[in-house]
């Protein structure tokens, strides 16, 4: 996201210094290369590096020194106990007063539950070597991993919460080439807006999702029921695919760290607990359709697992549904055959076990296995040869967790095919 922001800022005509703790990162980009996979980024990072917008420096001292406007873009991962970790913040807060020595305006770009504008606030206060002046603004970030650049360029609206006109000018300045619809808040009120965005999202999924299990126990089709539904403009049919649940470095973190401030503010939301307990619980559903398929048993079955990053077009493993169903099959004794487009190094390192076998492309990934497993609906899957596909397949049998394809010509093709919350 910092990465995204840094180089759509430069776009955009300002000049952005990017620093990172990660020193081999900063140490990559320096050189021209890009650590993430994300469509156009390296083109944009590449383009205004080269005119000097957009520079990579080693410390956040550099980094502020010049800068009128600083973004934190720093993560914030959950705890055990779902809360969310802001020592990142907390780090980058002190070096920040510390190093300032001119008016700034510091925006919480990362996620943060809501009040942790005050809390930057007294620290920063607290810790500031002059008496410097400077604003705080919350500037939730909506892009989506996989079309990131057109989510920052072209965005459904830009929400900006902050507490000064100053502040204000300059946030409204800065965003004002996008012509974007803006919704100006407090801060306490911007930083509600993203997580309530979130979890609404995640609920929206986990609604559908618990929908496809109504439609399978009756043998209706959760595609047209979805489309019944979103057809509605009031509800809309965006984001309303029913398949293996939500993954991602966002919407578990989000759902767990809003649960736990709305603990902590002593108004449990029931409703989001929910929404987590179909996410986890979808997955088992995946598990037990490809148990299923197998005539009720997995041991020693082997398996072809297709997609391993979190969604297509990004090769972004964090918690990807991908691992669990992986870590599942291995537990049940399972042989796994995997391939992804993009993410196979990543989930090499985060599966860590030696018996997944990951191969080259989709065809050498099926063959010899008694199931196809689908994970992650990239594209060039929704493309597959399905004859080599079956030729290859010792038994023709696919298990289809993103619904990429009709039941009906599957079924014609002579497979047997289960997809979530299908008709067949
Ligand atoms: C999300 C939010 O969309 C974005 O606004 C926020 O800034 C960051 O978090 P991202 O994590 O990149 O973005 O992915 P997104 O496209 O939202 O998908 C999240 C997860 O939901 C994925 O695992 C995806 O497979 C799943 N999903 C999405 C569904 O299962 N069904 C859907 O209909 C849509």
């Amino acid at each position: 996201m910092g990465l995204v922001t840094g180089a759509c800022f430069a776009k955009l005509g300002n000049t952005v210094i990017c620093t990172d703790s990660d020193k081999t990162k900063i140490k990559a980009l320096k050189k021209g290369d890009v650590p993430i996979y994300e469509p156009m980024l390296k083109g944009i990072i590449r383009k205004y590096r080269r005119m000097k917008r957009l520079i990579f420096v080693d410390t956040i001292e550099e980094a502020i020194k010049s800068a009128k406007v600083i973004f934190i873009c720093v993560g914030t991962p959950s705890r055990e106990n779902g809360e969310a970790d802001l020592s990142n913040i907390e780090k980058v807060c002190h070096e920040i007063a510390r190093h300032m020595h001119s008016y700034k305006l510091i925006v919480e770009k990362s996620t943060v539950p809501v009040q942790t504008g005050e809390w930057v606030k007294d620290t920063i206060r607290f810790f500031r070597k002059k008496k410097v002046k400077f604003d705080i603004a919350c500037n939730p970030e909506f892009l989506r991993e996989g079309s990131a650049i057109k989510d920052f360029m072209r965005p459904d609206r830009v929400v900006i919460g902050v507490e000064t006109k100053k502040a204000k000018k300059l946030m409204l300045k800065l965003y004002k080439p996008l012509k974007a619809p803006m919704s100006i808040t407090t801060i306490k009120g911007a930083e509600i807006v993203k997580h309530a965005a979130n979890a609404f999202l995640a609920t929206k999924i986990s609604f559908i999702n618990e929908i496809s299990n109504i439609c399978e126990a009756t043998g209706a089709d959760v595609v047209e029921v979805a489309r019944g539904i979103g057809m509605d403009k009031r509800i809309s049919e965006n984001f309303f695919n029913a398949g293996i649940g939500f993954g991602g470095s966002c919407f578990p973190k989000d759902v767990d760290a809003f649960i736990h401030i709305c603990d902590k503010l002593g108004h449990p939301f029931r409703l989001l607990e929910d929404v987590k307990r179909i996410n986890i619980q979808q997955k088992h559903v995946f598990i037990d359709k490809i148990r299923r398929s197998l005539n009720g048993k997995i041991k020693g079955k082997k398996i072809c697992v297709l997609g391993l990053s979190f969604k297509p077009d990004t090769d972004d493993m964090r918690n990807a549904p991908s691992l669990d169903i992986i870590k599942k099959l291995l537990n049940e004794k399972a042989v796994v055959k995997a391939y992804d487009p993009q993410a196979m190094e990543k989930a090499g390192e985060e599966l860590g076990d030696k018996r997944v076998k990951f191969c080259e492309d989709a065809y050498s990934a099926a063959r010899g296995c008694d199931c196809l497993a689908i994970v992650t609906e990239w594209n060039e899957f929704k493309k597959i040869n399905l004859k080599k596909i079956k030729k290859l397949l010792k038994r023709p049998v696919i298990v289809d967790g993103r619904n990429i394809y009709d039941p009906a010509v599957m079924k014609k093709s002579g497979f047997m095919y289960t997809g979530i919350g299908r008709r067949i």
